[in-house]
């Protein structure tokens, strides 16, 4: 399994260094788009797409081709062995082999793509797995702001719409959290960021959530309980004045709005009465005066025609810089430009759950949905109280039992025996009845015995 590779599965396999020196790749290519079609001659990319896309694997193929590469495309999977029964692990194994050098892959599971990445002998790009991630969504809309507003640094983000389900919305928060860019959430009520991503926010960059007040955003934001994402130091504070009620959002860079994400709505979601709209009256109040707005498409009614024509509208040419930014990717993956910065040195911390149930309870996750090739992975938050995310979906484990695979005994997450226990021997257990079921004792009990 697996290769020393770069695959792009979360936009955190890519350091900030790296993602601008994409964007001088992308500019680059930008500037002549027809003529770099020696960087990547004779090799071939595959688009795997279990999912429909018209953007994301376009500007791909486009990409490719403009680099002088060739493409395979399975865009209707039900017309592929897949429709046989066959696992995402074995097509990406036969497709990795000799017929391409790199693989396109869009899912419908969360955590997909980090799975064919452990099968795949070819690099991997997460092109959207389920409501998970968007990494290359991420970079198109990161290269915007940076041609747009000449830096991400320092400002002042508005998101809207469904930030629930939206994996465009999760990967652009990391990323902003992580340039230091100031972030207020506005969402579809109901429709507020997932509770593990907001965990990820907290404990990997530092990120609070603060109320915020967007009385001044007008009737975008009528409705929402508005959040400000804070990295927490002050310096980022005094950028927004306290308006009373919470800090208030000032001047606005970009406003980037979302479709509500229906085919993924679960049973328990609120029905939506009246989704968030922009059109030219809700973009005339004085903090969006020099907003841009992005989207990234397609839109259903959330944005307005009306505004198709407005200067502050990039959401079309968001969408053209998506080819660019893509050769940029390619051309990176396939080790045809060099970055010029040290390369990122990834996230040692995933760590193989050795028996036992796979603690991941998410129903959508891929370590669920394709069991037969999964080896349920983990990736540790932090060791005192003992708190995991699936290294798939990253979601996090509810386990209020930790076992050791060498002692067999079970402690409490948050006991101090259970630091003691090393994380490549770390297994979940829901329940005591579980962990006996699985032959490990309670820590206590154990402990009294011998
Ligand atoms: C997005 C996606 O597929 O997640 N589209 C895209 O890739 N440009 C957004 C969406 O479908 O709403």
């Amino acid at each position: 399994m697996s290769s020393a590779r770069r695959h792009l599965v979360s936009i955190d396999d890519l350091s900030l260094a790296e993602i601008k020196s994409l964007f001088e790749h992308a500019k680059r290519f930008a500037e002549d788009l027809r003529g770099f079609a020696k960087v990547c001659p004779g090799l071939i990319s595959a688009s795997l797409f279990y999912e429909p896309s018209t953007r994301t694997r376009l500007s791909f193929e486009s990409a490719m081709l403009r680099l002088g590469g060739g493409v395979l495309t399975a865009a209707d999977m039900r017309a592929t062995s897949a429709s046989k029964g066959e696992s995402l692990a074995d097509t990406v194994r036969v497709v990795s082999g000799a017929y391409a050098d790199v693989i396109v892959l869009r899912h419908a599971s969360e955590g997909a793509a980090r799975l064919a990445a452990q099968y795949s002998a070819v690099p991997v790009v997460n092109a959207g797995d389920g409501s998970h991630e968007h990494p290359t969504q991420t970079l198109c809309d990161l290269y915007n702001l940076w041609l747009e507003r000449g830096r991400i640094e320092g400002i002042n983000v508005v998101l809207a719409g469904d930030l629930r389900y939206s994996r465009t919305i999760h990967s652009f928060v990391y990323a902003l959290a992580r340039f230091g860019a100031n972030i207020v959430c506005v969402p579809q009520p109901g429709f507020e960021l997932p509770a593990y991503v907001v965990q990820r926010l907290r404990e990997e960059f530092a990120v609070e959530p603060v109320r915020a007040d967007a009385t001044r955003l007008g009737d975008l934001a009528l409705a929402s309980d508005a959040v400000y994402l804070t990295p927490q130091k002050p310096h980022q504070l005094s950028l927004f004045t306290d308006g009373g009620k919470g800090l208030a959002v000032g001047r606005v860079d970009a406003l980037y709005m979302t479709r509500p994400q229906t085919e993924r709505f679960k049973g328990d979601d609120l029905p939506i009465q009246k989704y968030q709209q922009l059109s030219k009256r809700e973009m005339s109040v004085e903090s969006l005066r020099d907003a841009v707005v992005m989207h990234p498409l397609p839109r259903r009614d959330e944005i307005q025609p009306d505004l198709d024509e407005d200067p502050r509208s990039i959401y079309f040419k968001q969408a053209a810089r998506g080819v660019p930014i893509r050769m940029a990717i390619l051309a990176f993956l396939l080790e045809r430009i060099d970055l010029g910065v040290p390369a990122h040195s990834l996230d040692a911390r995933y760590y193989p759950a050795p028996v036992g149930e796979n603690p991941c309870r998410n129903t959508t996750c891929i370590s669920r949905t394709e069991t037969r090739h999964v080896r349920a992975l983990y990736r540790l938050a932090a060791r005192f109280p003992i708190r995991a995310h699936c290294a798939y979906c990253s979601h996090e484990i509810v386990a209020p039992l930790v076992g050791c695979t060498t002692t067999r005994h079970a402690h409490f997450f948050d006991s101090a025996s259970a630091r003691r226990i090393r994380p490549d021997h770390m297994v979940f257990f829901a329940s005591e009845a579980e962990a006996a079921a699985a032959g490990y004792a309670p820590a206590a009990r154990a402990a009294a015995a011998t």
